[in-house]
């Protein structure tokens, strides 16, 4: 089966995900007779190129790797905007990989709607759309027959969403729990190691853990949104920020990391979502674990999440939460399933 793709974005996700396609091609056309076309890719600042018989993924990987437009390198580029693209050309899934906005969820919210409008389906890893308007992009999925997909938002290419939807089915979730923000994790492994709060904080945006502005991390923001994403999918009650309590982890400093392992504690900052009979209660804060706690023993900007259900107690999972490749991968994952649904007459 040939799908045609189109994207938005060609950042660290968009690179990834053009350089597995690449690396992987053998194996989708072999295992999943899946031949993928990029016919375009759509960038805030560097330009616009289409191509409907297929962008050569290669070159365009090797002549941006230092950061140049597009039209510099000889691609085939195009003026056109891109409501005009989303709305002409010729593809089968929309790949939105543009930036995160958790205020409005704009632009990407009006790109998906104009592709799902179309009945093209659609993949994301961006969590701003997933996390404020998950019940609407999913009813028009459904009302146009396409698919709506976005397990890159929690946890990247480690497959938790799909874990959830695909393998604990028909099980009752009661309570997830977990690290869903890898860049604080890192900050919170290495104060336990010796490092200062502002150090440690440093070294996270050294390594790109961290944005130069890290307030969405530190003050729990990106786990609100994975909380919310998780709401909305999971448990089908959609929240919003206000409804999710939340505390970051800038409050705390060496002595009370130090305190904690006089204890034999360990400092996590954790998102909660518990179904109870009053409702869903759900929060984001640091919390003081036991150190034999699973969560505990999670180190550096690893995720891990514990799925609570009726009949299997409690299912962790571990993985990777972030990277150029982590996430690509998501998308990537997301194509074969998409192509598999379709395949199924
Ligand atoms: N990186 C991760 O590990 C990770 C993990 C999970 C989820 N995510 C999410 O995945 C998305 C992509 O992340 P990333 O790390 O690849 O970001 P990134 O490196 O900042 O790249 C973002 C890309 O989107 C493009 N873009 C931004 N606004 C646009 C617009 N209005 N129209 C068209 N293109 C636009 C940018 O264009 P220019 O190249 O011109 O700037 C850039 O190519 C984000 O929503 C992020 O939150 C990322």
């Amino acid at each position: 089966m040939e799908i045609k793709v189109l994207m938005i974005g060609f950042g660290h996700v968009g690179r990834g995900f053009a350089d597995l396609l690449l690396k992987k091609e053998k194996i989708l056309n072999e295992q999943y007779d899946l031949q993928v076309k990029v016919v375009g890719i759509i960038t805030r600042s560097r330009g616009t190129v289409i191509d409907e018989k297929g962008l050569d993924l290669g070159k365009i990987l090797n002549t941006t790797q230092a950061g140049q437009p597009f039209a510099s390198t000889g691609l085939p580029v195009t003026d056109q905007s891109t409501e005009q693209l989303l709305e002409t050309l010729d593809y089968d899934v929309l790949v939105e990989l543009s930036i995160t906005d958790l205020q409005n969820g704009e632009p990407a919210t009006s790109y998906i709607k104009t592709a799902l409008m179309r009945a093209k389906h659609v993949i994301t890893t961006n969590k701003g759309p997933v996390a404020l308007y998950l019940p609407e992009l999913r009813k028009l999925s459904r009302n146009k027959g396409v698919q709506f997909r976005f397990e890159g938002t929690v946890m990247a290419g480690t497959p938790l969403l799909n874990l959830i939807h695909y393998n604990l089915a028909g099980l009752q979730i009661r309570k997830i729990q977990g690290i869903v923000n890898g860049s604080t994790n890192y900050i919170l492994t290495r104060m336990s190691q010796g490092l200062s709060y502002e150090d440690a904080v440093s070294e996270a945006k050294a390594l790109g853990y961290l944005e130069a502005d890290p307030t969405a991390d530190v003050e729990g923001w990106d786990a609100v949104a994975k909380t919310m994403i998780l709401s909305a999918a999971v448990f089908k009650q959609p929240l919003t920020k206000e409804q999710i309590r939340r505390k970051g982890i800038t409050h705390l400093r060496q002595e009370d990391v130090k305190a904690a392992e006089a204890q034999g504690k360990v400092w996590k900052l954790i998102a909660t979502l518990e179904q109870r009979e009053k409702g869903l209660l759900a929060g984001v804060q640091p919390e003081l674990l036991e150190k034999s706690h699973p969560l505990a023993s999670v180190h550096g900007a690893t995720n891990a999440v514990i799925i609570s259900t009726d009949f299997l107690p409690d299912v962790t999972i571990v993985g990777p939460g972030a990277g150029e490749y982590e996430t690509g991968y998501s998308v990537l994952n997301d194509l074969i399933n998409l192509s598999r649904e379709i395949a199924v007459p």
